[in-house]
């Protein structure tokens, strides 16, 4: 059973005029820069091999020494085509979680509905965009390439967790979408204008699902004792572990996707060469994905307003062990 089915921000509780006022907003926001992926995002356009995908803040390339710009420019590529991959995968579960939540307001309230509704309708939106992203990639990129998670498999065991930790999960993807957007892809100039529209689509869309994690997290944490949230922190240290398995298989494919690429035109790698572009892969991955959700700012202050001192410290150790 999918503990918190019946329970995160059970059909009981009320909203306050407060959060009722955010619901509302999510709704209005959502209604205005609503999108459609080929009038507005795709246009009839194709990738190019010449730009850059994934901007150097977020792609590490460039902390690789001996790589030559085309080699450092593929590895973006490689990278940016998991990007999409991965959002495509996480969509899967967080839109799974959000039919759960909005059917705890079908019958009460009915503006909390429509805003969770909207939510649930843009993730499967998006995964039907990220899905056109890895076609119009594959006809753009040499053989080869592998995206190894199964988005239901990883639906399943996600959802198999407590919804607190579910939606810490949650609100830390969506925060670190945002983020990623504002700070590493929007200001660099050398990106795949194609690369570059689908993030910022994308990210018009995820302003308002962070703020309904939020809101349904602090809600269903409200329902909770203090033995069913410590546990709860437990399983979020355990699906934090369960994205750097994902990761490590992903970053090891990848670094040999990309190695297979040098080889073709006619470079090789020594051994320790081979060591270190699969080690910054992993490190790529691991601050794209969990290091940068972590330590996110309104993260870090919702999860500080929500758990204990010796809780934090649990999750810190966690996640310290992946920098
Ligand atoms: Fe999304
Ligand atoms: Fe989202």
């Amino acid at each position: 059973m999918l503990s918190g089915a019946t329970t995160a921000a059970g059909p009981d509780v009320g909203t306050s005029s407060s959060d009722r006022e955010r619901y509302a907003r999510c709704i209005a926001i959502s209604k205005r820069v609503r999108w459609d992926i080929d009038n507005d995002v795709i246009r009839g356009r194709t990738f190019n091999r010449a730009d850059k995908f994934l901007p150097d803040g977020l792609s590490m390339a460039e902390d690789v020494g001996f790589l030559s710009a085309d080699e450092r420019r593929f590895i973006s590529q490689v990278q940016g085509r998991t990007y999409a991959n991965m959002f495509g995968l996480v969509e899967r579960y967080i839109n799974t979680k959000v039919l759960e939540l909005a059917h705890n307001y079908r019958m009460t309230d009915q503006v909390a509905l429509e805003a969770l509704v909207r939510f649930s309708e843009e993730e499967l939106k998006h995964q039907d965009l990220f899905r056109r992203i890895e076609t119009l990639t594959k006809e753009a990129m040499p053989e080869g390439y592998f995206f190894l998670p199964k988005p239901n498999d990883v639906a399943q065991a996600v959802l198999g967790k407590s919804s607190w930790a579910v939606l810490a999960l949650t609100l830390h993807i969506e925060l670190f979408t945002q983020s990623h957007y504002r700070q590493s892809i929007e200001p660099d100039e050398g990106l795949s204008p194609l690369f570059k529209d689908v993030f910022l689509y994308h990210w018009k869309e995820e302003s308002q699902h962070a703020i309904l994690d939020e809101l349904e997290w602090v809600r269903h944490d409200a329902t909770i004792g203090a033995q069913e949230r410590d546990q709860a922190v437990n399983e979020f240290i355990e699906l934090v572990g369960a994205v750097d398995g994902i990761l490590q298989m992903q970053a090891a494919a990848d670094a040999a996707y990309a190695m297979h690429f040098m080889t073709m035109r006619g470079r090789r790698l020594a051994e320790a060469e081979q060591r270190a572009v699969a080690r910054m892969m992993l490190k790529a991955y691991r601050w794209q994905y969990i290091l940068s959700g972590a330590q996110h700012p309104h993260f870090v202050k919702v999860l500080t307003h929500l758990t204990t001192d010796s809780q934090r410290t649990r999750i810190g150790a966690a996640v310290a062990t992946l920098m």
